[in-house]
């Protein structure tokens, strides 16, 4: 309802007061501007009546036949602590220390004898007062209404973001596996009836024979190109994660490019409890191990590696550093490794800080709470 529409709106005003000629006089007053008037005579009566119908003003004088103003405003402010009453005294008493007193507890003070035009307009600003309030606490309704459905909006939206996330991986992990198939099946079958031709030539040959020599080379150079073949199939369905666990197949990863790259240093450092994560966090877990070691080793040309793998009360974190030459910032859109680690975060809802440290090198970190979804 808008403010000048409120302004005009009938109140429903309560006088507590024991003296009928004043209560009389109050009524007319207040009837002039349509108000509804409830009268007590006692405090008794007046808590009754604040209790029934919740005015929007109290007017109070101070002397009460079973007790005083003030308490009652007091406890009418505790029957509904959660509203805002405004109460206004009328009392004949003039000493500055009454007004003090009064005003420390009632939002206005006016003296008897009463002047009609002025108790109007402190009653209306009264009302003011109390419509701004209402007003007030209906925009902090509405918005809290608005936050809570914008949360659970926001709520929403990252659970379909995550499983986004969760689609790209498995598409894209699918699609891996479709690959080191074809890989495995075309090259492998292939190199292999190429490697049983070649021997079977050789058998026809005579063993000094220099072309006897060349075909050997053939067959050892069969065999590497079998076993690199065999080595990028592994590589892309890591197939040991279901047979060996996270933490063994990390392991022989490492291991393997340890051998790869013996001028550098890996270390591998797990904590905690790992076997029981859930069954796609292994797979992610797996391939961000598998892509940072792969950039630091493309991109940083490292001394050491460190990957650090641990639990602790239900809460995983994943670091891999390196000392190499250390992530440039502009650099970081160049491929779609990164791009994928952090889609694999969004999976597992964690979170995925990629920096570069201090001194030299880039350190990645995952965290999250382990849930099983
Ligand atoms: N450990 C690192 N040290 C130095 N630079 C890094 C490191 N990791 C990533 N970068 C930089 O960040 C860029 C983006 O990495 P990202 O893995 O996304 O792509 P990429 O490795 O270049 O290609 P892709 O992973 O798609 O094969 C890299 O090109 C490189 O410049
Ligand atoms: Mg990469």
């Amino acid at each position: 309802m808008r403010m000048l529409e409120m302004e005009n709106q009938p109140a429903t005003i309560l006088v507590v007061e024991d003296n009928t000629v004043m209560v009389r006089l109050i009524e007319e007053i207040l009837r002039l501007d349509r108000h509804f008037v409830r009268v007590a005579n006692t405090t008794a009566e007046a808590l009754d009546i604040s209790l029934k119908c919740l005015p929007d003003l109290v007017i109070c004088d101070l002397n009460l036949p079973d007790g005083d103003g003030l308490s009652l405003i007091k406890s009418i402010k505790n029957q509904h602590p959660s509203a805002f009453i405004p109460t206004m005294i009328v009392s004949a008493r003039v000493e500055q220390d009454d007004i003090i007193r009064g005003m420390a507890v009632a939002q206005d003070y006016l003296n008897k004898p009463v002047d009609p035009n002025e108790l109007r307009v402190r009653v209306g600003s009264m009302l003011r007062l109390k419509r701004m309030q209402t007003r007030i606490e209906d925009l902090n309704r509405d918005l809290e209404r608005t936050v809570l459905a914008k949360t659970k909006e926001l709520h929403e939206k990252n659970r379909e973001l995550r499983s986004l996330a969760q689609s790209i991986s498995q598409i894209q992990e699918s699609e891996q596996r479709r690959v080191a198939g074809e890989i495995h099946d075309a090259f492998g079958t292939s190199l292999l009836t190429l490697k049983l031709l070649v021997q079977s030539h050789l058998q026809e040959l005579d063993p000094g024979n220099a072309t006897h020599e060349r075909r050997t080379e053939i067959i050892d150079l069969i065999d590497t190109i079998t076993a690199e073949a065999r080595n990028l199939a592994h590589s892309l369905t890591p197939i040991a994660l279901h047979r060996l666990g996270l933490v063994a197949t990390i392991r022989d990863l490492v291991d393997g490019c340890g051998r790869a790259n013996p001028g550098v240093q890996f270390t591998f450092t797990t904590d905690g409890s790992l076997d029981a994560l859930p069954a796609q966090w292994n797979l992610h877990i797996y391939r961000i191990t598998q892509e940072c070691i792969g950039n630091a080793l493309k991109h940083g040309n490292p001394g050491k590696i460190e990957i650090l793998l641990k639990e602790n009360e239900g809460h995983l974190t994943l670091t891999i550093s390196d000392d190499g030459k250390g992530l440039e910032p502009a650099s970081q859109d160049n491929g779609m490794g990164l791009l994928f680690m952090k889609e694999r975060a969004i999976a597992m809802n964690g979170l995925l800080e990629i920096r570069r440290i201090a001194n030299a090198g880039t350190e990645v970190c995952f965290e999250s709470e382990i849930h099983k979804d």
